[in-house]
């Protein structure tokens, strides 16, 4: 059989050898902790899972559900005016997604052109260089570095590069670096994209993992954002639905129309009670959301003081459901250290290289546990002597 030479594009997973590790340790009976995928654990609250259920248990939810409920479509108007002050007209400039990652892998089949150029951050969230590079990108990197607070830098992109460009990948709060990025950034995001006539593709999956007070706001509340890009948003984090699959793709009318023209060819739309759950979730009390950001907060607080206290200095993000950590500086590869900190610890993180050149030296850590959990975590760093140097084989 011969495959498609599509699937070379990915490379060989880093994650291979240290899953192999994960594995070894759970048959050996040892505790791991998987601080690696971003899966949330936190369930949806109630009154989404019974709209779920009761949309469920009717048997004409059973159709192709083709397009967008109507109802569905006015729910997201009214949530991004009530949380984002931003207008957007539900028949037009909405389309649902089978989470956002789906729209994100098949937005670039919409836009993209074989050969053509898209800039995409790096380090970054796998499908935005992955979505683009299945549709023929040429993919060019904006570092995110440490210096500039992990925001790109509009004026380091080479004018023939800028010239040459169709669209760009953009996300703050940040993955995996969890950056957030100022008002300027996006002011000046908007003039640089008018300036070449680059489509923007926001991807705002964290808006509401914003800690210490702040509040996230949407890529289109920023004056002519419509006129040049679109947002991807998500329920999976912030309401817990990640295995519903419920994201949305919102914004410039023409961008969004060529997305659902190419969805209607690739999936029948969203399961009914699912387009229910979603109406249940962000038109209903928002308590839980208010409930998710603190549960994150704390963990963060008990990961990032645990780790500090130990030696293991790594700043405290602003956001996001991630740490993005330095690797000790006794190690140069950041595979090299997860695949050492699962095996002598059993605290699975994710390598920074898998995010791109520029995360080589840091390891994502996903808050993805319990606070207890996570403090027994970082006691089995400790007793690792990882950190030292002194590993106890
Ligand atoms: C930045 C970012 N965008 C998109 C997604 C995908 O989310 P969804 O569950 O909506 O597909 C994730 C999931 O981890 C993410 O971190």
């Amino acid at each position: 059989m011969k495959f498609s030479n599509r699937l070379d594009l990915f490379g060989k997973s880093v994650f291979t050898k240290i899953v192999e590790l994960k594995r070894k340790k759970q048959e050996s009976g040892d505790e791991v902790f998987d601080l690696s995928i971003g899966t949330p654990n936190i369930p949806p609250a109630k009154h989404i899972i019974d709209a779920l259920c009761t949309a469920a248990a009717d048997e004409k939810n059973y159709i192709y559900a083709i397009n967008d409920q109507n109802a569905l479509l006015e729910a997201v108007s009214d949530w991004y005016d009530k949380r984002y002050q931003v207008n957007l007209n539900p028949k037009t400039e909405i389309c649902s997604l089978l989470g956002s990652q789906e729209g994100l892998a098949h937005i670039s089949m919409s836009i993209i052109d074989e050969g053509d150029v898209v800039l995409v951050p790096d380090p970054c969230y796998p499908v935005f260089a992955h979505g683009p590079m299945l549709a023929g990108a040429e993919i060019y990197f904006m570092p995110q570095k440490k210096e500039n607070d992990y925001v790109i830098c509009l004026e380091d992109i080479p004018e023939k590069i800028a010239q040459k460009a169709k669209a760009m990948l953009v996300s703050y709060p940040n993955n995996p670096t969890a950056a957030i990025a100022p008002d300027r950034f996006y002011e000046d995001l908007v003039a640089f994209a008018k300036k070449y006539d680059i489509i923007v593709l926001h991807d705002n999956a964290y808006s509401d993992l914003i800690y210490d007070g702040k509040k996230g706001k949407s890529f289109l509340s920023f004056p002519g954002a419509k006129d040049i890009g679109v947002e991807f948003n998500s329920l999976s984090k912030t309401y817990g639905l990640a295995g519903a699959r419920i994201g949305f793709c919102v914004g410039n009318e023409k961008i969004v129309s060529s997305l659902k023209a190419l969805k209607s060819n690739v999936d029948y739309g969203m399961f009914l009670p699912i387009q229910t759950a979603a109406i249940a979730a962000i038109s209903g009390d928002q308590t839980c959301v208010e409930e998710t950001k603190k549960a994150y907060e704390k963990r963060r607080n008990v990961l990032c003081e645990g780790f500090n206290a130990i030696g293991w200095k790594m700043d405290k993000p602003q956001a996001t459901m991630f740490i993005w950590a330095k690797i000790p500086s006794h190690y140069e590869k950041s595979v090299d250290f997860a695949a050492d900190l699962i095996e002598n610890a059993g605290v699975l993180v994710t390598p920074g290289s898998a995010f791109g050149p520029s995360g080589e030296g840091y390891v994502r850590i996903a808050l993805v546990q319990e606070e207890e959990i996570l403090k027994r975590a970082v006691e089995a760093v400790k007793d690792s002597g990882i950190l030292e140097g002194s590993l106890i084989h």
